[in-house]
C-alpha cells in the first residue's frame, strides 16, 4: 500500500524550505501587485490601509495587508473580482449560496490548466495513477466538485467516469460493471452508496474500488475508519473551496494518511484568530486564510475560508500540512454557551456499534431556551431493538455528549432509512429555533 514512487514527484514536493519559500515570495508580490493593479476593490481596501503591494518584502509581511472575505465577493457580484477582461475568462463557478447571493469565481485558460494540475498532483498523492479508471461523483455544473476532480483525472492520464451526483442506484450499477479503482466523492454519499450496494446485494468491499478521495465537507477521522472498514478501501481527505480554485487546494497523502498537504506553491495559508485577525503561529488552531499566487482571473488576498484547523509541518512532502477541519465558524452551534461543532456530535455517535453514521442536528426552543436534538439512524444489525434497550443507548449516547462535549441533548433514534441521505454536501444541522 506504501509503495508510493517518489520520482514521479514534481519538483516542488520535494524542493528544500528554501527554495519553496523564495517561489512563494517572488509569486505573492506577483499576485497582490496583480490584485492592486486590476480590481478596484484591492485598490481600495489596500489603499484604505495605506499599504502598497511594493511593501511585500518577506513572506510574513502578508499579514500587513487586508483580509478577503465572502461579503466582498457578494458585494462584487457577479464579476466585480475578477482582474481579466471577460474575454479571457474560459469558466466560471459559483458557490451553491444556500443563504443570499452565490460568490461567483472565473478562471482564465491558465487557472484550469494550474487546477488541473493540482487536482493531478492531489490524485497522485493518493495513490492513483494513469492506470486507474476513476468514477467521479461530485456533483458536475456550477459547483466545482465535479469539473475540478475530472480535469484533475484526465490530466493524471486515468480513465474518467463522469457520474455526477445522484442517481444512486445507476451508480452502483455502474461500479459494478465498469469496474474503476478510485471513488471521488463527499464522505457522506460515499455511506449512502455504501447502504445501495447492501441493498442490492453486494458487499462493498467485493467492488473493484481500492481508494476514495472525499472532501467538500467536514467529516471526522472516525468516519475515515467507518469508510474503509465498510468498503474495504483507503479514504483520503481532499479539501478546497470555489474562492481559492476548488478541490486540490490540499490533498492527503497515500503513505502518511496525516491531514492534506497544501499544495503551498500555488495557494499561501494563514491561520488568524478569527476575533482579533492576528495572524497565529504553526501549530495553532484558528481560521483558515488563503492567498493565491498565481491565479489570474480571480486573484484572492488574503481569504478569511472560516474553516478552523492548524498547520502542521510537512511529513510526506516538504508543504506543510492542515489539520482535519474540526467545523466551519458558521456551522457552530452556541447552546446555553457552549461552542459545539456537528464533527464533535459525529465522533460520539460513531463510538458506539449500534450507530449508523446517519446522523442530523435539530436545534429547536422549548421554554425560551435553545435546545439539541440528534437524530441517529441505527445500524441494520441492530434496529429491531426493543424500546428498552433503545432507551438504555439513547441514554449512553446523551452521557457522552454531555460528558465529552459539555451539552445537553435529546437523543432519537431511528431505523434504517429514517434520516435523509446525502446526494452531495451531507445537511448536518437544521435550526428550527425562533427568534
Ligand atoms: O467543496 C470544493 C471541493 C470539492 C473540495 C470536492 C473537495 C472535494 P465549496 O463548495 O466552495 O468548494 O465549499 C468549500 O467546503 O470552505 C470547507 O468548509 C468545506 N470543505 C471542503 N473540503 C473539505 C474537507 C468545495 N476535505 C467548503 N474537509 C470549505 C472539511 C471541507 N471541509
Amino acid at each position: 500500500m506504501n509503495n508510493i514512487d517518489h520520482s514521479e514527484l514534481e519538483h516542488i514536493e520535494k524542493a528544500s524550505l528554501d527554495e519553496l519559500q523564495a517561489l512563494q515570495l517572488s509569486r505573492m508580490q506577483w499576485s497582490l501587485q496583480h490584485a492592486y493593479d486590476n480590481v478596484e476593490h484591492y485598490r481600495k481596501s489596500f489603499d484604505a490601509v495605506g499599504i502598497h503591494p511594493t511593501e511585500l518584502k518577506s513572506l510574513s509581511d502578508l499579514g500587513r495587508f487586508p483580509c478577503t472575505s465572502k461579503v466582498d465577493l457578494r458585494e462584487n457580484y457577479p464579476f466585480g473580482m475578477f482582474a481579466v477582461p471577460m474575454e479571457d475568462v474560459v469558466r466560471i463557478h459559483a458557490s451553491s449560496g444556500t443563504t443570499g447571493q452565490p460568490t461567483v469565481v472565473g478562471y482564465t485558460q491558465n487557472d484550469i490548466d494550474m487546477w488541473a494540475d493540482v487536482c493531478a498532483r492531489s490524485i497522485r498523492a493518493a495513490g492513483g495513477t494513469k492506470s486507474d479508471t476513476i468514477h467521479v461523483a461530485y456533483g458536475y455544473g456550477l459547483f466545482t466538485g465535479g469539473l475540478g476532480a475530472h480535469y484533475g483525472a484526465e490530466r493524471l492520464g486515468a480513465t474518467v467516469i463522469p457520474m455526477s451526483g445522484g442517481m444512486t442506484e445507476r451508480q452502483v450499477q455502474l461500479i459494478q460493471d465498469f469496474q474503476p479503482d478510485i471513488i471521488m466523492a463527499t464522505p457522506s454519499y460515499m455511506l449512502n452508496l455504501a447502504d445501495e450496494f447492501d441493498r442490492q446485494g453486494i458487499n462493498p468491499v467485493e467492488s473493484s474500488l481500492r481508494l476514495g478521495m472525499f472532501g467538500a465537507e467536514p467529516w471526522t477521522d472516525a468516519m475515515r475508519k467507518e469508510i474503509e472498514i465498510r468498503c474495504g478501501i483507503d479514504a483520503i481527505d481532499i479539501y478546497g473551496l470555489s474562492e481559492v480554485i476548488g478541490p486540490g487546494v490540499a490533498s492527503e497523502c497515500l503513505e502518511t494518511k496525516d491531514g492534506p498537504t497544501i499544495w503551498e506553491d500555488h495557494f499561501y495559508p494563514e491561520i488568524i484568530d478569527p476575533a482579533s485577525g492576528e495572524v497565529l503561529p504553526d501549530g495553532e488552531y484558528g481560521e483558515l486564510v488563503f492567498t493565491s499566487l498565481s491565479k489570474e482571473a480571480l486573484p484572492i488576498i488574503r481569504y478569511r475560508t472560516r474553516d478552523l484547523t492548524r498547520l502542521l509541518p510537512g511529513t510526506a512532502r516538504s508543504m506543510r500540512r492542515m489539520d482535519k477541519i474540526t467545523g466551519r465558524s458558521d456551522d457552530m452551534m452556541i447552546i446555553r454557551g457552549v461552542n459545539v461543532f456537528p464533527t464533535q456530535i459525529e465522533e460520539e455517535i460513531l463510538k458506539l456499534k449500534e450507530c449508523s453514521p446517519h446522523y442530523q442536528i435539530e436545534l429547536y426552543t422549548e421554554k425560551q431556551m435553545d435546545k439539541l436534538r440528534v437524530l441517529v439512524e441505527l445500524t441494520p444489525e441492530h434496529d429491531q431493538m426493543s424500546n428498552d434497550e433503545r432507551s438504555q443507548l439513547a441514554g449512553k449516547l446523551a452521557h457522552s455528549i454531555k460528558s465529552y462535549i459539555g451539552v445537553t441533548s435529546t437523543i432519537e433514534l431511528r431505523n434504517v432509512g429514517g434520516v435523509a441521505r446525502s446526494e452531495g454536501k451531507a445537511v448536518r444541522v437544521v435550526d428550527k429555533r425562533s427568534r
